[in-house]
């Protein structure tokens, strides 16, 4: 047999090398998972302000937003019809990531002097009618949460857990309470703000704002005038009913030295990073072990092919050796092109378009660019390397064009350039217009939208069609076998490989790998704190690709041995196919935790959190693609020999 005319001596050690190679590449990501978590670090935004004793220095308001998050519109906090009016202008220079994250600070009436107490002051008295007393009701109900800023920093309530004492900072704080008891809903009417400051020890005249706590309290208003004291228990509080007719709102000031906490280190409280003992190391091993499962899988299908490293079986003439190399006979249609080629070739490049977007972000996350002290950061970010990813995207889309269809770059590249930007723009506009009915202030304006067009037009469409210029001019991927005139008959498969079944099945090892970490997500998602474990995240959507790539070449070569050739758009369906598993997580995820809040917060959930999956399911099936496809142009290599 022609076959042993492979390099035997250097080809039995590959598979091992591979082996050992990703063990250590898991051993290594595992110990960056650990350390990312306990050392993440972030690079500020800006330099500090160092202020002097007595300097004044504004609050900002920006939003309210629910606790759940995406069950609801982001609001703006100063047009609430219940909150103090104030007269102060929108801070102007908001980005584009702000606008989608509906933040828009407006200067507050509250007047912070460094380092000067504050007993009590009145902010203002409200008067508010029945509908505005209505909206509070619902807007409390929802676990709506508030967002100040003071110093850049984001006002937050701290919390601390029972077990170790230690001070954890929420994300914002909220409007307001209900005591299902009474059944009455209050609302948070005084605010003890309390101001830590570090004095460095150059100069001990000034002071770096180190923190920014909100402690709110409901107490009942009594005309204009400040509460006795808020923090005595068993006052009375706010309720919000049919008649109350004004609500008056107060403040206190309290500045406090920080000696542990240092300017640099400011952010560490939110992030949480040591404090947080909950992540699951478990998760991950669960997704390294299944990793090592599908490892040793592919590991013996190398070696089958190959051959060279079980003579003992290859010696044995018998039918087992023909059931185990069925794919040999394909070689005359294994590189037919599909149906739709050129479909399939849009979707691989834009998958790989978002996958340079998700994981530049990742990677300036764990980098510490991307971080909280740069609002908007993660969105504007997402979008740069988007569209810059379009290169990518249209290079791939259009070389895999050329070798499976050939004709008409131009086309082509048109349709990469539009099909999957041109859908999220639709998205965009018509969670616009759901932001627009309920005035959510996470909505851009129509000259916002008209910006956003034309920069997929004028930037990212070129930017796609130059990627897919050179895709064009490269010589098209070749392929070992040639393809048959006459197609050859596929047999009928076992149940469980037919497509239906084989797909689904496909996304089961993957959705197990990221099960608890979806947990997790999930879970962080719908509560009030913040989350960003960027390393933690990276590390995961990677053991996450590696494995639903895995996946789809052993399900491919499976299926190649039972004589059947249609593998491209199966491929990719494979590696996709964990985001059928996602979406069905998120439903049920919704139905037993979340309760709807109206057709609209339902509806806007699973118009998120499908785009989400599709979007998912792309990436995951253009990676596992181009892997199969790669290991189906090498399998082949060998039937050449013989
Ligand atoms: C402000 O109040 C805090 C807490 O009671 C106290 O530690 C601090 O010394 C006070 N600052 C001034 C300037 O009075």
């Amino acid at each position: 047999m022609a076959l042993y005319s492979l390099p035997a001596r250097s080809a039995p050690r590959r598979p091992a090398v591979a082996t050992t190679t990703l063990l250590l590449l898991l051993l290594f990501a595992l110990g960056c998972q650990r350390w990312l978590c306990v050392h993440g670090f972030y690079i500020a935004a800006s330099a500090p302000h160092h202020y002097r004793v007595g300097e004044s220095l504004p609050v900002y308001w920006n939003k309210i937003y629910p606790g759940r998050k995406l069950l609801g519109p982001s609001l703006s906090y100063a047009r609430l019809p219940f909150v103090c009016p104030t007269d102060g202008n929108d801070m102007p220079n908001a980005n584009l990531g702000q606008r989608l994250a509906g933040d828009q600070l407006v200067r507050s009436d509250i007047q912070l002097s460094m380092d000067r107490n504050i007993t009590c002051q009145v902010l203002c008295r409200r008067e508010v009618d029945g509908d505005a007393v209505e909206q509070a009701v619902h807007l409390v109900r929802q676990h709506y949460m508030v967002e100040w800023f003071a110093d850049e920093l984001p006002g937050t309530h701290p919390w601390s857990n029972i077990m170790d004492k230690q001070k954890r900072y929420g994300d914002g704080f909220p409007l307001g309470y209900y005591d299902p008891l009474e059944d009455k809903v209050f609302i948070y009417n005084h605010f003890i703000i309390q101001l830590l400051y570090e004095k460095p020890e150059r100069d001990p005249n000034q002071r770096l704002i180190v923190g920014f706590e909100i402690y709110p309290k409901s107490v009942e208003s009594v005309g204009r005038t400040c509460p006795h004291d808020a923090s005595v228990p068993g006052m009375p509080q706010q309720a919000l009913l049919p008649s109350t007719q004004a609500i008056t709102y107060t403040y206190s000031v309290l500045w406090i030295e920080d000696k542990q906490m240092k300017w640099g280190e400011r952010w560490r409280n939110y992030l949480n990073y040591e404090n947080d003992k909950s992540i699951p190391v478990f998760s991950l091993v669960n997704a390294a072990i299944i990793l090592l499962v599908l490892t040793i899988i592919i590991g013996v299908i190398v070696l089958r092919v190959l051959e060279v490293n079980f003579p003992l079986i290859a010696n044995k003439d018998n039918s087992e050796q023909d059931e185990l190399h069925g794919w040999k006979q394909l070689h005359g249609d294994v590189f037919r092109p599909p149906e739709q080629a050129d479909l399939l070739a849009v979707l691989v490049g834009s998958g790989l378009q978002l996958l340079a977007s998700v994981l530049g972000v990742l990677v300036l996350g764990v980098l510490g660019i991307v971080n909280p002290s740069y609002p908007g950061g993660l969105i504007t970010w997402a979008i740069i390397i988007y569209m810059l990813g379009g290169a990518m995207s249209g290079y791939m889309s259009a070389r895999l064009n050329k070798t499976l269809v050939g004709t008409d770059w131009k086309k082509h590249a048109v349709r990469t350039a539009i099909l999957v930007p041109g859908s999220l723009y639709l998205l965009t506009v018509l969670l616009n217009f759901f932001g627009w009915v309920e005035h959510a202030s996470n909505t851009l304006s129509f000259g916002g939208l008209v910006g956003l067009l034309a920069l997929l037009l004028c930037i990212a469409g070129p930017i796609t069609m130059a990627g897919a210029y050179i895709g064009d001019h490269c010589a098209a991927l070749r392929h070992p076998v040639r393809v048959n005139a006459v197609r050859r008959a596929i047999p009928p498969a076992v149940w469980f490989m037919q497509l239906v079944p084989g797909v689904l099945f496909a996304g089961i090892p993957s959705f197990g790998a990221i099960f608890l970490e979806e947990h997790l997500i999930f879970h962080y998602l719908w509560s009030d704190r913040f989350y960003y474990f960027y390393g933690y995240t990276l590390v995961s959507f990677v053991l996450l690709i590696i494995i639903s790539s895995f996946v789809s070449v052993s399900m491919t070569y499976f299926q190649l041995c039972n004589e059947d050739h249609r593998w491209w758009w199966r491929s990719f369906l494979f590696g996709g196919s964990v985001s059928i598993y996602i979406f069905g997580y998120a439903i049920l995820y919704f139905l037993l935790r979340l309760q709807s809040e109206g057709i609209i917060s339902t509806l806007l959930y699973l118009m998120h959190t499908l785009a989400a999956s599709v979007l998912i399911g792309m990436l995951l099936g253009s990676v596992s693609f181009l892997c199969t496809y790669y290991f189906v142009r090498r399998i082949f290599k060998v039937v050449k020999v013989n």
